[in-house]
């Protein structure tokens, strides 16, 4: 590990693999100290072993768990180093296909593991962070948490709600020191389409959705395995930066981080939409005498 005045410890959650582990060794390389976290070592022994040889520490957690057992898991972290200053909320996974397809239970398993968990993490790391009056919580977002399309419903429901309470606990905390920052990555080549993604196959999920917008949608989803045009290092190395310089791009302190090209155009394509929706609501207001 490189020596380091300014050593800070980190909290990444699903350090096995894709953004999360690249990050975990770019912290690691930088001489900082991180926590990591899979679900289970066993199977996550071969990928974390080099990243453990330069010093990651490792603990089990499941986002997908509850409350209890996560708030345990994080306290196993907190008395490693007695302190974490900055957690990425990275774990998870995507949902894919039509809405009308999901069951109760696979809709709220997304949501335990992509917004619930990650709020239950960061509830367990705030009082540490709040008596130090310092730390940085980074969720880990897409652009579908700023716009959702055909097939992509369910996570597009979890990382909606990831920056729907990074948003207000942004404005609760940031008093105590604490800043929240919201990652909306775009699309990098990880496993994040085969290794964890929920997919069925196509011919149960699209049945009466022949020929449909969410028929091509989803096929084009499955087809972009291994081709997305975002190179994870880059990516993360982009995310570093940031988060090093406490939040600030640009000059600028600020809280969406949009990563990759078509993550800038389709959160762009979003807020444009949005004010055009606005300006028609603006005109109407203004011109009917008798406005709500
Ligand atoms: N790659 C992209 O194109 C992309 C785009 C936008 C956003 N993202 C977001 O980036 C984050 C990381 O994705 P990735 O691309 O690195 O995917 P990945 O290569 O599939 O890695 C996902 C990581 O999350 C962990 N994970 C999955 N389900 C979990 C659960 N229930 N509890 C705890 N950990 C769990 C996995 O660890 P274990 O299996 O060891 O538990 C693994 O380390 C996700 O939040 C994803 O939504 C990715």
């Amino acid at each position: 590990m490189a020596s380091n005045d300014n050593q800070l410890t980190w909290l990444i959650t699903g350090s096995s693999a894709g953004l999360g582990k690249i990050l975990a060794a770019r912290a690691l390389e930088a001489g900082h100290k991180v926590i990591g976290t899979c679900r289970s070592r066993k199977k996550s022994r071969a990928a974390l072993e080099p990243l453990m040889g330069k010093g990651l520490e490792v603990i089990e957690l499941d986002t997908s768990a509850q409350q209890v057992e996560i708030e345990a898991n994080v306290k196993k972290a907190l008395s490693i180093y007695g302190k974490i200053d900055i957690l990425v909320n990275n774990a998870g996974y995507a949902a894919l296909g039509p809405l009308e397809r999901f069951t109760d239970e696979e809709v709220l398993k997304q949501l335990r593991t992509n917004t619930l968990g990650p709020l239950h993490v960061a509830q367990a790391v705030l009082p540490n962070m709040r008596s130090r009056k310092s730390g940085m919580i980074v969720n880990v977002s897409s652009y579908v948490g700023m716009r959702g399309d055909a097939a992509n419903g369910v996570y597009a429901i979890s990382k909606f709600g990831l920056e729907a309470w990074s948003e207000s606990l942004s404005k609760e905390v940031a008093e105590f020191g604490i800043s929240v920052l919201v990652a909306e990555f775009g699309a990098f080549r990880t496993g994040f389409l085969n290794t964890n993604a929920f997919v069925r196959a196509p011919k149960d999920v699209i049945s009466g959705y022949e020929g449909s917008t969410a028929e091509k949608a989803y096929a084009g989803i499955l087809q972009a395995d291994e081709k997305q045009p975002g190179d994870p290092e880059k990516g993360v190395d982009h995310l570093f930066q940031v988060i090093m310089a406490g939040g600030f791009l640009g000059g600028r302190k600020i809280f969406r981080l949009p990563i990759g090209a078509d993550a800038v155009e389709i959160i762009g394509d979003k807020v444009q939409s949005v004010q055009r929706d606005l300006q028609v609501a603006k005109v109407l207001e203004e011109s009917d005498s008798t406005a709500l």
